[in-house]
């Protein structure tokens, strides 16, 4: 979603508002733009695109001045075109803004705004705010943001500046992030960490209903009545380096290759192979607390509820707890029923995605014991659960979900275990030998990513094909799915997931030669019925792809194609099933030149509804 960048400081201001919206790319947008302030003399450029386009602008015809801000806009009120590019200007154009979110009463405001004599001239809800800060500007910027934001309903991240009073920008919060970084005499605003650690390693994390005014001589923090925070500084441990391509074509392909690194990240401290436990007390929930869960509700979007599908049957096989996963857009307006025996886990990779964090605030009512499963430290959702388990995946600027999913289902895996443990439903021997068997997990991952060639070279088979269908049971249900909306995203190939036995109760009328399958085959319980599904496509003339252990030769004279995977404990085989349909998807989106790591009309974070 939208992107904010502020700086000020004794830098050219330009290359730095520009190398922070390449880093805010990944969010998704369809225009950009960046206003910056000379002499008291506020200038502006936008493009409808990319920031290439905006670069190539700014290269033509320079811009210069000594402090500014920067947007990359994705469209919610107002078509993707250079007119509703942020920043926007009031009538004035002495107040700039940039926002991400949404003005939910943006209509009745305008209407009053109009009568008053503003004159608008965007289709957009953000331009309202430029003209409130206009309306209620009595000498101090932060004042008048201060009144504005009392008028607005809706989400919004805003970043404001204003000749009138000049050196310094103002932000303010409630709902999408916004955090601030704290450089050597430099001071920036951003949507999020990744812009600022070529800069700073040193941040403060907005909460809703906090601005933040940075100037050249610092940085300070007010609610919206005024009155002055004392804020938390929080130490990054992210670098820069984390957020580089490293000589990979895309970040997607990046982010793929280090799924083993990810998973060892995300075990380690956290398994004892000595005594077989799981070591959890990080997220700050007491074993009692777990102990009197009798249910539990997972929350998630997308990528994060399919690893939360794994989650269920990690759970339910393991701590014998009964589970149930969620779409948090469809939960939040449910009437849905939880005790306070309940142990909810919100699942989220960047924290901040808007259906969760909504579906997460209606649950706490209930005041069940909440934790969450987030790789964005200190993110809204992070912050706002009862404990929270980080995912130590680094930073994933590819659109498309892959290593945090890795990294997700590590921790539900350890979750599950945990519970196991404290409900004492898991004796010593088998802890031991999952936990053995999760250490092996990177090296057979590192065995899958050293076949990417040969699924390069299978993918170019498939490159012009308009549909697919993948098929699993059990654990590898998810996985289908997780595959099959790979291949949507990145390369715009129609592809649907149905659970293996679902195929005769109508899918499987769909098949005939143009509609290559992907079934999804580890040796595990539902193996024998996998085969039956098997034979069931071969005999309506399918191509059928299978990914399977490596040791199954029964399953090389049912299917076409074979894409091998080492054998593991049947309920880890997610970790290994599923990077073959990674690289499978990355393949074919790059054959068919999409832009894997910008899927069209795709966000990395979603932080409106
Ligand atoms: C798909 C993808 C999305 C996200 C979803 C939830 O590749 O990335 O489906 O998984 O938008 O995002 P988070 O995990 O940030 O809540």
């Amino acid at each position: 979603m939208c992107g904010i960048i502020g700086y000020i400081g004794p830098k050219s201001v330009v290359p730095i508002l520009v190398e922070g919206l390449k880093r805010l790319e990944y969010r998704g947008y369809d225009s950009a733009g960046v206003a910056v302030v000379d002499e008291n003399q506020i200038n502006i450029r936008r493009v409808h695109g990319k920031i290439a386009a905006l670069e190539k602008s700014l290269e033509e015809s320079p811009l210069d001045g000594i402090y500014g801000v920067g947007h990359t806009r994705w469209a919610t009120h107002g078509r993707p075109c250079e007119e509703n590019a942020h920043p926007h200007q009031d009538c004035t154009g002495s107040v700039v803004v940039v926002h991400n979110g949404i003005i939910e009463n943006y209509l009745a405001l305008k209407k009053k705004l109009k009568k008053e004599g503003h004159t608008f001239r965007t289709e957009t809800d953000t331009e309202i705010i430029a003209h409130l800060v206009e309306k209620y500007f009595k000498g101090s910027l932060e004042e008048a943001v201060q009144r504005a934001v009392q008028d607005l309903d809706g989400a919004y991240a805003v970043a404001v500046i204003s000749s009138k009073d000049p050196e310094k920008i103002v932000a303010a919060k409630v709902g999408p992030p916004i955090v601030v970084g704290l450089g050597k005499k430099e001071f920036f605003i951003s949507s999020d960490i990744n812009p600022l650690l070529s800069y700073t390693q040193k941040v403060v994390f907005l909460e809703d209903g906090e601005m933040a005014v940075i100037e050249p001589t610092g940085a300070n923090f007010f609610d919206f009545k005024g009155k002055v925070l004392e804020k938390k500084v929080h130490h990054l441990s992210w670098s820069r380096l984390m957020a580089e391509k490293s000589g990979f074509k895309h970040f997607m392909l990046k982010e793929i290759f280090e799924q083993p690194q990810v998973v060892r990240d995300t075990l380690k401290g956290r398994v004892f192979l000595d005594s077989g436990k799981i070591c959890l007390d990080e997220i700050g929930v007491s074993p009692e607390l777990f102990k009197k869960t009798e249910r539990v509700v997972i929350i998630a979007c997308g990528t994060s509820y399919h690893a939360g599908l794994v989650g269920k049957y990690l759970i339910e096989a393991m701590a014998q707890i009964p589970v149930d996963i969620e779409f948090a857009s469809e939960y939040r307006y449910r009437d849905f029923i939880l005790d306070k025996k309940a142990l909810v886990i919100v699942i989220s990779q960047s924290g901040e995605t808007a259906d969760s964090l909504a579906a997460l605030r209606i649950i706490k009512e209930m005041k069940p014991l909440t934790l969450s499963i987030c790789n964005a430290v200190n993110s809204s959702i992070a912050r706002e659960t009862d404990g929270v388990l980080y995912t130590h995946a680094g930073p994933e600027i590819g659109v498309a979900a892959t290593k945090t999913y890795s990294a997700q289902i590590v921790a539900l895996a350890l979750l599950a275990m945990h519970l196991a443990q404290i409900k004492g439903r898991i004796d010593e021997k088998a802890s031991l030998a999952l936990i053995e068997e999760l250490g092996r997990i990177p090296h057979k991952m590192e065995k899958i990513l050293n076949q990417a060639k040969s699924i390069e070279d299978l993918a170019s088979k498939f490159v012009s094909f308009s549909h697919f269908l993948y098929l699993g049971r059990g654990v590898s249900f998810p996985v289908a799915l997780e595959g099959a909306l790979k291949l949507k995203e990145i390369s715009y190939i129609h592809a649907e997931a149905y659970p293996g036995g679902e195929m005769k109760h109508g899918p499987i009328a769909l098949i005939e030669e143009n509609m290559p399958t992907m079934a999804i085959v580890p040796r595990d319980r539902v193996y024998a019925k996998m085969l039956s599904n098997i034979s069931e496509i071969k005999a309506r003339i399918g191509y059928i792809l299978a990914v399977a252990s490596e040791d199954d030769k029964e399953i090389e004279e049912r299917v076409d194609k074979v894409i091998p995977v080492p054998s593991t404990e049947p309920l880890f085989t997610p970790f290994l099933t599923t990077l073959p349909l990674q690289l499978f998807a990355y393949y074919i989106g790059a054959m068919r030149g999409a832009d894997v790591d910008q899927p069209r009309n795709l966000a990395k974070s979603v932080t409106v509804e």
